[in-house]
Formats: structure tokens, sequence, C-alpha cells
């Protein structure tokens, strides 16, 4: 029975908002505050999803978007990837087309929002004006009387970050978020690329299932046998589990960002399933 395997696992988190509004800087700066084992260096820097332990001992997976493009994709594919959109709004900016955006498509995935108000070192920072714009677009944050969760925060001055943390494991804690981790893994492509002397290179976020090394698999219109798992730290795996961001290697041609990422039991069915789907 499928839900006797259920078991909690950990949130998954896009961070998203207009361009320079500071979404990498803030998750930089997370990455650094929280992560219980000093690792600051040698961080693989060309994936945007990453894991990290944050004080209680818990793990809260953040996938960086680079602009709201790629999202969309994510979103189109029906890939339900991401339980919590953090929302960062610049204070000396406030809301921009892309945050407005933002807002919709996390709408449109029901997917809870977490607004930081981020860059409030700066002196012309208005929070409150963020606050009132927002309420333009029916975010209502709770200081206003509704429900969104907001966080003022400094991605410089690191201010605010254990809150947006505590703010990211409360919202989390409501989802209740589980999944089997005792089935063939199944899970989303974040990006694909084709790497001199490594070969084409799928970052996946795993769901659902474990996936491991020597595992048949089809990303979207390619396949391939798994031949390493390297976390976000470049550190070699054997397995990944659900929520976890992986790179893959050992695929036979380079899927898209927003593929599939499914398991499957032999060669012959993974060239059956490309096949088909390369006709199509
Ligand atoms: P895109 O990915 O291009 O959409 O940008 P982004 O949202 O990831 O913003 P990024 O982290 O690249 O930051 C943009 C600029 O804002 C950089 O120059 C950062 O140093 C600056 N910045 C980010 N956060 C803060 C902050 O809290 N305070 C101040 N003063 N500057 C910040
Ligand atoms: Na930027
Ligand atoms: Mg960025």
């Amino acid at each position: 029975d499928e839900a006797e395997h259920l078991q909690p696992r950990p949130p998954v988190v896009t961070i998203m908002g207009h361009v320079d509004h500071g979404k990498t800087s803030l998750l930089d700066a997370l990455r650094h505050t929280n992560v219980v084992s000093g690792e600051a260096g040698g961080i693989t820097q060309h994936i945007g999803a990453y894991q990290v332990q944050v004080a209680s001992g818990q793990r809260v997976t953040f996938i960086d978007t680079p602009g709201h493009a790629a999202f969309t994709e994510m979103r189109a594919r029906g890939a339900n990837t991401t339980d919590i959109v953090v929302l960062v709004v610049a204070a000396n900016d406030g809301v921009m087309p892309q945050t407005v955006e933002a807002i919709r498509h996390a709408r449109a995935a029901g997917v809870p929002i977490i607004v930081a108000i981020n860059k409030i070192d700066l002196p012309d920072a208005k929070p409150e004006r963020v606050r009132t714009e927002l309420l333009q677009h029916e975010i209502v944050v709770e200081e206003m009387g509704g429900e969104t969760l907001d966080v003022p925060v400094s991605a410089k001055t690191r201010e605010g970050l254990d809150k947006l943390v505590e703010t990211i494991l409360l919202q989390a804690e409501v989802l209740d978020l589980k999944a089997n981790p005792d089935r063939p893994a199944e899970g989303s492509v974040i990006e694909a690329k084709l790497e001199r002397g490594r070969g084409s290179v799928a970052t996946v976020l795993i769901q659902r299932g474990t996936v491991k090394v020597g595992d048949i698999f089809v990303a979207g219109g390619e396949w391939g046998r798994v031949r390493a798992l390297l976390d976000d730290r470049g550190q070699n795996l054997k397995s990944a589990g659900p929520a976890q961001p992986v790179e893959v290697l050992g695929l036979n041609g380079t899927p898209l960002a927003g593929d599939d990422f499914v398991v499957v039991d032999s060669e012959g069915r993974a060239r059956e399933i490309t096949e088909f789907r390369t006709r199509k």
C-alpha cells in the first residue's frame, strides 16, 4: 500500500521575483548562514538547485530562478516541483512586472507565497510601500489583516534570514509534505546541458522514490543509465531521494528543462519510450 510508505520529505522552495531584486544573493546568504557543516568552498555554481540543512537539522531544497521563463516551462509541464514560492521584492524598488508575473505563476500552480522584502539595509528601503503595492495584486500580508507571511530581509547584512527560514519551515509544516522513497524514482529536469568531458548532464529534482547509480531512466526524449550522481557541492552520491536535487550523468542526449525524469526497469523499455516520444 502506497500510503504506508509515505515519509516526511523536505520542502521544495522556489525563489522568484523581478530581475536584480536579490534572489541569488538571498540564496547565497541562506546557504552560508544556515548550513551546519561549513562547506562554503567548492560549491558547484552552475546548478540552480540546492539543499541546505538548517540549524534545527531539517533540510530545505531551494530552486533559484534567473527569470520567470524557466519557471513557466516547469509549471506548463504540470510538474508539481514546488511546494512554496519565496517572492523576493526589493524594498527600494517595489512591485515590478516580473514580481506580478511570479505572483500569477504561483497562483496558477496553487503554491503558497512567502514574501521576502529584500534590501532593507538600503537607506531608501520602503517595506511599507511594498506591502501596500502587493495589496493591488491581492496579496494581503498578516500585518494588514491578511494571511500572507512577509519577512523583511537583507541578503547583504543577513538581517531577517533566520526569520525567513523559520517562516518557510512553518509553512512546510502546514503542508505536511510526504513522499514514498521506496519506489523507482520520478522527478523533473531543472536544467540540462552538454559539458565537455562529462557528456550530457541533467540537474534533476527527485520527487518520489530513490534513484541509484546504475538505474536506467528516461528524461523527456532522452534516456540513459546513471553513471554518477552528484549533489550541489559536487560530492558523489550512491542514491538520491525525495526533494533532493542531483546532477545525473550518463545520458545519451540532452533533455530540456521541465522534462520528466523516470527510472524504468530495462534498456528496452527506455528505448521504446524515447522512440515513441521522438516520433511524435
Ligand atoms: P536575477 O537573477 O538577474 O533576476 O537577479 P537576482 O534577483 O538574483 O539578484 P542578485 O542576487 O543578482 O542581486 C542583484 C544586485 O542586488 C546585486 O548587485 C546584489 O549585490 C544586490 N543585492 C542583493 N541583495 C541585496 C541586499 O539585501 N542589500 C543590498 N544593498 N544589495 C543587495
Ligand atoms: Na542579478
Ligand atoms: Mg539571480
